[in-house]
């Protein structure tokens, strides 16, 4: 690996940089040796209704996995967002929206964001909304979604944000799983010049009897028609209209939950991982302003949707705590055309832009002038989330977006982690195109084998993180022993990622992609039992077994091995009416990319499915199959591969 390029700190920007060489050194070294000095030093940048006398108090013991921060503090997360900034930068933008259309944008200061988060937490208050309450925000990307998540944290409400690219189903049983009374909505979403029917997706998910909701929220975004259930359904501008703009917040324990996010695992249903306040405040808002090296003043944009955790932490939380200009768009990259970036990083003078992977391979394949003639001379730092960013991906975008000026910062992290975990500070660490480098503050990451035993130097393993750090989730929500199942059981005495990792010899890490049974789509997290379970609910298939491989541009398509009924046949057209069904279950984003039919499935004598032989099969790659001796029948094997569906 010795052609690779290192792209050295730029020694300029480091000067007037919140983080250089020497003090990312010297400020991590303080905060894995220190952590209670550390973190209660930089606690500093919250306010704190009642200061906290205790900082870290976590366990990662399997028999006693528990995790607090900051136990006996009080605090509320909108005060830290708003209150405390309407005194200094009151008339300051909070949030640019730039809509779907580009002729449609507005800025909200943080008075006028104020003023609504406080009407709109009175209107919930007025609805029986009340501390510990489940408030499911079904909605795209317009204001009202920060609003709402803010309103929530007024009043001590639990937000569960379910990404609006999701189907009723789906919607369905996070309400459900969330015990959630209470849903807020839209009548319609717009992305990319098409309507997405947000509110009739809410009302088929209340069909559903396990479903129980007091009250719907709608927002009117596009005036579309809706079906309206009277009592029950309420429009979002009646009641701000007659809400007071008075309402003082709910004073909060540090670790009264803040919201469940829901991600996928390798198994079972979507769990709900239970963020709390003060810890996950903090470590967002330090994450930001540390990582994106945000400045006053900056405009600072990042593309993800509210539904995913990249927008709680990185569109909402973290930049309005630190009284931050954050830019949130609606639409998608290319529409109307594939310069829309450029043209919104020219039109706002936007100086941080983070982005995903996919978004940046799917421009590249355009061609070297996708972005247009769009001036991009305000971009200072460009960032990378969501999966592995191949180094030919990060080459272009740190020359096309960054006109080789801009440092890159890969941030690896995760729904559990809260903020981002390993990533190069971009004036303190030297950039290695593909690699996310070193380490957050108060962040230890190790590698572990099969066995749970560390390893050393330069190797590869299983990425593992060995002590707590305040944006961490505390649990899965409803399902403790689930949450020491799946992160604390493997590896005793460490937090398990998931991930595989390489560490080179200056102490780099390479996310080499996960290690269990999810995949990574378009930066989407997709358990693939979650595809099957869809696929097998479907009548006229026995079995299915779904693995990732390979996409150019998602980095990971869907590939589905499915064993139909006995007397039914594999055809394009039933290929076609199956991929119509998952994203009918789950939602467009679970769309499988390619489905093989296959007769019989290579297991084992005890007949469990070798994943691993239809993993490599989807990869192009069966010289490689390994140890087929223990199937049931190897001849299958022979089947699949002279049917498979990805020739490389
Ligand atoms: O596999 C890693 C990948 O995305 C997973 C987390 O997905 P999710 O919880 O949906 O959060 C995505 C946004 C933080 C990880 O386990 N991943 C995320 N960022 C990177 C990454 N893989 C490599 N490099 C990254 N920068």
């Amino acid at each position: 690996m010795s052609d690779i390029k290192v792209y050295p700190v730029d020694k300029e920007g480091a000067k007037s940089a919140w983080i250089n060489e020497e003090s990312y050194q010297q400020l991590y070294q303080q905060s894995v040796d220190s952590p209670d000095v550390f973190w209660a030093d930089q606690a500093k940048r919250l306010d704190w209704i009642t200061p906290f006398t205790k900082v870290k108090n976590t366990s990662f013991d399997p028999h006693n996995v528990s995790i607090r921060w900051f136990e006996d503090g009080e605090l509320n997360v909108s005060q830290n967002c708003l209150d405390r900034h309407l005194a200094t930068r009151g008339d300051q933008v909070a949030i640019i929206w730039e809509g779907d259309s580009p002729d449609e944008s507005l800025n909200i200061t943080y008075k006028e964001l104020h003023e609504q988060v406080c009407k709109f937490a009175n209107a919930l208050k007025a609805q029986g909304v009340k501390k510990g309450d489940v408030v499911t925000i079904y909605l795209p990307m317009i204001p009202e979604a920060a609003v709402a998540m803010l309103a929530c944290t007024r009043v001590g409400a639990v937000h569960s944000i379910v990404f609006g690219g999701f189907s009723p189903d789906a919607l369905a049983g996070r309400i459900e799983d969330a015990g959630s009374h209470f849903v807020i909505t839209s009548d319609e979403g717009l992305r990319g010049g098409k309507c997405v029917p947000l509110k009739k997706n809410v009302d088929l998910a209340l069909n559903n009897p396990n479903v129980k909701v007091e009250h719907v929220v709608v927002i009117k975004r596009t005036g579309g028609d809706v079906a309206w259930s009277e009592g029950r359904d309420l429009w979002y501008h009646e009641l701000m209209a007659t809400a007071s703009a008075d309402c003082p917040v709910e004073v909060m324990n540090a670790e009264d939950p803040m919201f469940i996010l829901y991600t996928s695992g390798s198994t079972g249903k979507p769990k709900g991982l239970k963020h709390t306040t003060g810890g996950y405040l903090l470590y967002a808002s330090m994450t930001h302003q540390y990582v994106f090296d945000y400045k006053d003043g900056d405009i600072y944009w990042c593309t993800a949707d509210v539904g995913w955790v990249t927008g709680h932490s990185y569109i909402v939380y973290g930049p309005l705590a630190n009284g931050a200009t954050t830019l949130m768009f609606e639409g998608v990259p290319s529409y109307p055309d594939s310069s829309r970036f450029g043209r919104v990083i020219e039109k706002h003078k936007v100086n941080q832009f983070y982005t995903a992977p996919t978004a940046i391979r799917a421009l590249m394949q355009q061609g070297e002038d996708v972005l247009g003639d769009s001036d991009l001379s305000s971009l200072r730092i460009l960032g990378s989330v969501g999966e592995p960013i191949n180094p030919e991906a990060w080459e272009w975008y740190h020359r096309i977006f960054g006109k080789g000026q801009c440092p890159i910062v890969d941030t690896w992290w995760q729904t559990e982690t809260g903020g981002i975990m390993i990533v190069p500070l971009p004036y303190a660490t030297a950039a290695k195109p593909g690699s996310a480098t070193r380490p957050f503050f108060g962040v230890q990451p190790r590698l572990v084998d099969n066995e749970g035993t560390e390893l050393a130097g330069a190797t590869e393993g299983n990425l593992v993180i060995a002590d707590s750090w305040p944006g961490q989730a505390r649990s899965i929500w409803g399902d403790h022993e689930r949450f020491v199942q799946t992160y604390f059981s493997t590896f005793k005495g460490y937090y398990f990622t998931g991930d595989g990792c390489r560490r080179d010899g200056d102490d780099y890490y390479w996310i080499t992609g996960r290690v269990d049974d999810v995949i990574n789509v378009s930066g989407h997290r997709m358990g693939t039992a979650e595809v099957e379970s869809a696929l097998v609910a479907h009548p006229k298939v026995a079995e299915a077994a779904v693995v990732g491989y390979p996409h150019p541009i998602k980095g990971q398509g869907i590939y589905v091995y499915l064993t139909l009924q006995a007397g039914e046949d594999g055809s394009e057209e039933l290929s076609k009416e199956l991929k119509a069904w998952v994203r009918n279950e789950i939602g467009p984003i679970a769309t499988p990319d390619l489905i093989q039919f296959a007769p019989g499935m290579p297991k084992t004598r005890s007949g469990k499915i070798m994943r691993r032989i239809l993993r490599k099969i989807a990869e192009d790659d069966f010289g490689a199959l390994g140890d087929t001796s223990t199937l049931a029948d190897p001849s299958v094997v022979e089947d699949l591969i002279s049917n498979r569906q990805n020739r490389l």
